[in-house]
Formats: C-alpha cells, structure tokens, sequence
C-alpha cells in the first residue's frame, strides 16, 4: 500500500467556557459529581447564530480554524488539497458543511463531501482519507467537529454536561514531500465496526412535525424536517465502550503488526476519563499514555481526537516517530481505531 503521510494537525474552539459551576441553575447537578463522575469540568460552546457572525462562531467556522491551522504546519498549499473530507454530525446545513470549510480555507481545488458517524466520525474520515490516498488522491484534509450543545436537552443532567463545541483536523498526504518538509508517519493499521441494534442507546431522533399540503386532489399531510433533542441510555453506552475499544484496538494493533509495547500514547475519543482509565487498564497501559483533554472540553463527538491530538503534538507531547492508539466510538452505535505512526 502507498504509504500515507500525516503533515499537520490544527483546531479551534469557541471561546464562550462554561465552567460546571456556570451550568443552568435549574439542573439538578454539581461541580463534584461532574468531576469524579466523568472528568470534566468545563465546555466550550458556540453561541446561538443564524447565519455569519465572524470566524469561529459558527460550525463551518470553528471547522475552517482548524483546517487553516492544520494547512498551515503542513505547508501543503490549500489549492493543492484534492479531497476535504467533514467529518460532522451537526453541521450548520443540513446538506452538510463541507464545502463552505473546503472554500472558507482556500481548498479551491478539492472535492468535498461531509461524513456522519457521531463520535466516530473523525476515525471513520480518516480510515477514508487513507484509502482514497491510495488512488486518486494525493493530499486529502480531514476535519472532525460538531455543536451537540445545540442538539442537547439542557434539562437533562444525565447528557447536557458531557458535550462541548470545538473542531479539529488533519492534513494526510500520499507524498511525504507536499508540504517541502520530509513526511513520513503514517497509518499502520485500522479497523472498524457498527452496530444499528444499539442505535436506540444513544441518538438525535426525529422531532420534526407535520405541514398540511393543499394539492389539486384536496390535500395531504406530509412530514416536517427536525430533530433531537439527544437521547442517551448512559450506562450501556459506557458498557459498550468499555467492552468494544480494547478488543478493536487490539485488532487494530494486529493490522499494524505490533503490540501494546509499541504503543507510546493512547488517545480515546474524549467521552468520560472512566472510559479512558478502564480501557487503558484492560489493555495494560499506564495513564502516563493516556492523552486527555476531555476536563477543559467535555466530549466534542467527532472533534474530540484531532482536537486531542492538535494539543498533544504542539505542546510537544506528541513528538516524530511516536506511535498512537486512536479509537473513536459512539451512536450508530459505531466504533473503530487506528494505529498512527506521527
Ligand atoms: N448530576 C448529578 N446526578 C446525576 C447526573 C448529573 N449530571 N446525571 C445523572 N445523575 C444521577 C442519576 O440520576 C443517578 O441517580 P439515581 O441513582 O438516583 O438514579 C446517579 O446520578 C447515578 O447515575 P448513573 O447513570 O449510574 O451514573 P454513571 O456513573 O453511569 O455516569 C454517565 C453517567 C456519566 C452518563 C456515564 O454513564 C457515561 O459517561 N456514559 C457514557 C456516555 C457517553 O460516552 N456518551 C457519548 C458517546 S459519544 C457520541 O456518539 C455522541
């Protein structure tokens, strides 16, 4: 297979914080169980917008930040990108975001399409960046974000204080010159599954309505478009997780030819640190490995890993040669990882 190269990472987030302490007065909740229950202590939230208010305050927005930055480490030219890849579950148009962040970063030359598996999503875009790099593509940018603060019930305490806004992306190339540095990294191995018998466990259903058509034969009743709020049976996502991401790690793990050994930093779909401590802890990983940032986010769906990972490689953490376990999981119920060579 070519080999796929990983040039540059970048991500945004809004800048309205609400602290756990800032959360609606009227929920029944605290700071402390919030912590100790699931490691967060504040999210990052869009503001309600209709429209364009300025960079970063809308999801294309947020997702565009996140794409110039990672344009900009890579030194791939935006007009050189083929493919845009919008991994987004909650984009500003239904029709999908992908071609207002491809244009908002100067992508001029890039076919783009947006790509819906919730928390997955970012694994599920970049498994697909890979493969169209072995064909067509030469240098593909995935970005992965959504605004679940604008799909949750703000008066259900068992989901509203787990989501935050935020957006991150990747820039993958099958030339490990496109960016005039020297490439290499990679993608060492993936898998991934889903399952719709738990899709009930966790969704963003239909809450739409009706609208009375008058035709010429008298007049029908057709259904109105809408959504949510988010639905979540909390425990057995969290038994879900906890089962489904050690085994497809290591199936992952398997693909790429190594083992646990080889694993420098284990970077989760930032969901609830618990998650995180008993996956790492079935897999034998010290939370040394663990890279977090769920405590100043909260679970950004499909920004969480390249949010994540944006961190963990300019603050320096992350460094050439390192080799990460990433695995995203959620509704669908999806689930995949993918071992990354940086
Ligand atoms: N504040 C205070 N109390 C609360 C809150 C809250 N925010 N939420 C629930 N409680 C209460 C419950 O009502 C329950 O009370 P009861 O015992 O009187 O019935 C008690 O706390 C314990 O609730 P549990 O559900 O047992 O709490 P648990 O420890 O399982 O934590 C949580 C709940 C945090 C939701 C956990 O189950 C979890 O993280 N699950 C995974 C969720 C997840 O990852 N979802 C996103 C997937 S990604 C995607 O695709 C979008």
């Amino acid at each position: 297979p070519t080999p796929v190269h990983l040039l540059g990472t970048g991500s945004s987030s809004p800048s309205l914080r609400l602290p756990n302490a800032a959360l609606p007065a009227n929920l029944d909740t605290s700071d402390d169980w919030i912590r100790t229950r699931t490691g967060i202590t504040a999210r990052h939230l869009l503001p309600a917008t209709a429209g364009e208010t300025g960079a970063g305050e809308t999801m294309a927005g947020l997702a565009a930040d996140a794409a110039r930055r990672a344009l900009d480490m890579s030194g791939v030219p935006p007009a050189e990108i083929d493919l845009v890849i919008n991994c987004c579950s909650s984009p500003d148009d239904l029709f999908g975001d992908a071609t207002t962040v491809a244009a908002k970063a100067g992508c001029t030359n890039a076919v783009a399409f947006d790509l819906t598996a919730a928390c997955s999503g970012f694994l599920f875009g970049l498994v697909t960046a890979s493969n169209f790099l072995q064909g067509p593509a030469r240098n593909v940018l995935v970005v992965g974000g959504d605004a679940l603060s604008r799909w949750v019930d703000w008066e259900d305490r068992n989901s509203c204080i787990l989501f935050g806004d935020g957006a991150g992306a990747l820039v993958l190339s099958s030339d490990a010159g496109a960016g005039g540095g020297e490439g290499g990294g990679g993608l060492l191995g993936y898998s991934m599954h889903s399952d719709g018998k738990g899709h009930g466990d966790l969704m963003c259903g239909g809450g739409g309505g009706e609208v009375e058509v008058d035709t010429a034969d008298g007049g029908v009743t057709l259904g109105k478009g809408g959504y949510g709020p988010i639905t979540m049976n909390g425990k057995k996502v969290y038994a879900f997780a906890t089962r489904e991401v050690p085994a497809v790690l290591t199936e992952a793990m398997e693909e790429a030819g190594i083992t646990v050994d080889n694993i420098d930093h284990l970077l989760l779909h930032q969901a609830n640190i618990r998650i995180m401590e008993t996956v790492a802890k079935r897999l034998k990983l010290p939370m040394s490995k663990v890279i977090a940032n769920l405590d100043e986010y909260g679970n950004t769906s499909a920004g969480s890993i390249p949010l994540a990972l944006d961190e963990a490689v300019r603050s320096g953490r992350v460094k050439k040669g390192d080799v990460i376990g990433a695995a995203g999981f959620g509704a669908g119920l999806s689930w995949g990882a993918a071992i990354l060579k940086w």
